[in-house]
């Protein structure tokens, strides 16, 4: 099976394609012809966020991408994310009534009548972040998005939802790889029948975000840290890059490569052809280094 057709069910109506194209940092001079290159190259998937600021140019590829390859909306599964507010950036949380007209300028701006995935950015929404919530099971029941869900919360965020009696999110997008595993908040998602969705599956890459002006907060030793990775994917006939992307689809994770190289975009795609055997992924599994690099600037859990 190939990349854009493998999925993981979300709730009962919906499932995601276990590989998407994701567009954070991809600058509003290049997403047009990135998103029509990547669903030429047989992404089904992309992820965007209004914090990304390039959803009307990531709209704009999606409608050229879709012509070109004489497909509908129906086969795209697009995900789009709430900027909740962050108090400690002195940005109000957005209430209720806000997140909705969030969502509906999102849509405009992305050309779109639904998205297939709503989700609240990170956990700043305070004491309005239920009120965020219950705004987005109203976006759900009113079909402006097929499933609902959360990013970078962590156990306690969750638990207040399960307390409040409402729903559970559909997902939760978090950073995972290798060096950041989260044991507990999976187990903890996996009682709640929430489905994780892997961001940054790259930073483990020794190219991982080094142009200027990108955030790379590894440490010596994980730079250092290179050669198991080489070794495994030398052995599968893989790019690191694949087996990175591909450690997330074995454990269940959809993941979200990003490239502006359309050869790149199409390798990781290419995830099916191969697996990693029982004792490489044992031997992953103890690669654990906590809590992850791509919220450099700030933790997201707060
Ligand atoms: P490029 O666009 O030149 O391919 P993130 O989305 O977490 O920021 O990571 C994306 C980074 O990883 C980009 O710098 C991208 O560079 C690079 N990248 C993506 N796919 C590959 C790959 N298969 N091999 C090497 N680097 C890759």
């Amino acid at each position: 099976m190939s990349g854009s057709q493998t999925t993981f069910a979300l709730n009962t109506e919906t499932a995601i394609p276990a590989v998407g194209f994701g567009t954070y940092l991809i600058s509003n001079d290049d997403a047009e012809a990135a998103i029509r290159s990547a669903i030429a190259a047989g992404y089904r998937h992309i992820d965007t966020a209004s914090g990304y600021r390039n959803e009307e140019t990531v709209g704009a590829g999606i409608r050229q991408g879709l012509d070109a390859e004489g497909l509908t909306r129906a086969d795209l599964f697009v995900t789009a994310k709430l900027w909740p507010g962050n108090p400690a950036w002195g940005d109000a949380p957005k209430t209720g009534a806000q997140t909705i007209e969030e969502c509906d300028a999102s849509l405009s701006r992305l050309g779109l009548d639904y998205v297939d995935l709503y989700l609240i950015h990170a956990p700043y929404g305070g004491d309005r972040r239920l009120e965020q919530w219950r705004a987005l099971l109203d976006l759900q029941a009113s079909g402006k998005a097929r499933s609902v869900g959360v990013s970078n919360f962590n156990e306690s965020h969750l638990d207040e939802i399960a307390a409040a009696g409402l729903p559970m999110p559909d997902a939760n997008q978090i950073e995972l790889h290798p060096w950041s595993q989260k044991p507990g908040l999976l187990a903890h998602m996996a009682k709640h029948d929430i489905a994780p969705i892997a961001y940054s599956s790259l930073v483990p890459l020794s190219t991982w975000r080094t142009e200027p002006g990108q955030d790379s907060a590894k440490t010596d030793e994980m730079k250092a840290d290179g050669t198991a990775f080489r070794g495994m994917a030398e052995k599968y006939g893989v790019s690191e890059a694949q087996l990175l992307l591909r450690w997330g689809v074995q454990n269940g994770y959809a993941v979200l490569p990003k490239s502006l190289n359309p050869e790149r975009m199409r390798q990781n795609l290419d995830l099916f052809s191969f697996s990693i055997d029982d004792a490489d992924m044992a031997q992953m599994a103890t690669m654990d280094r906590g809590d992850g690099v791509a919220w450099a600037s700030g933790d997201p859990s707060k």
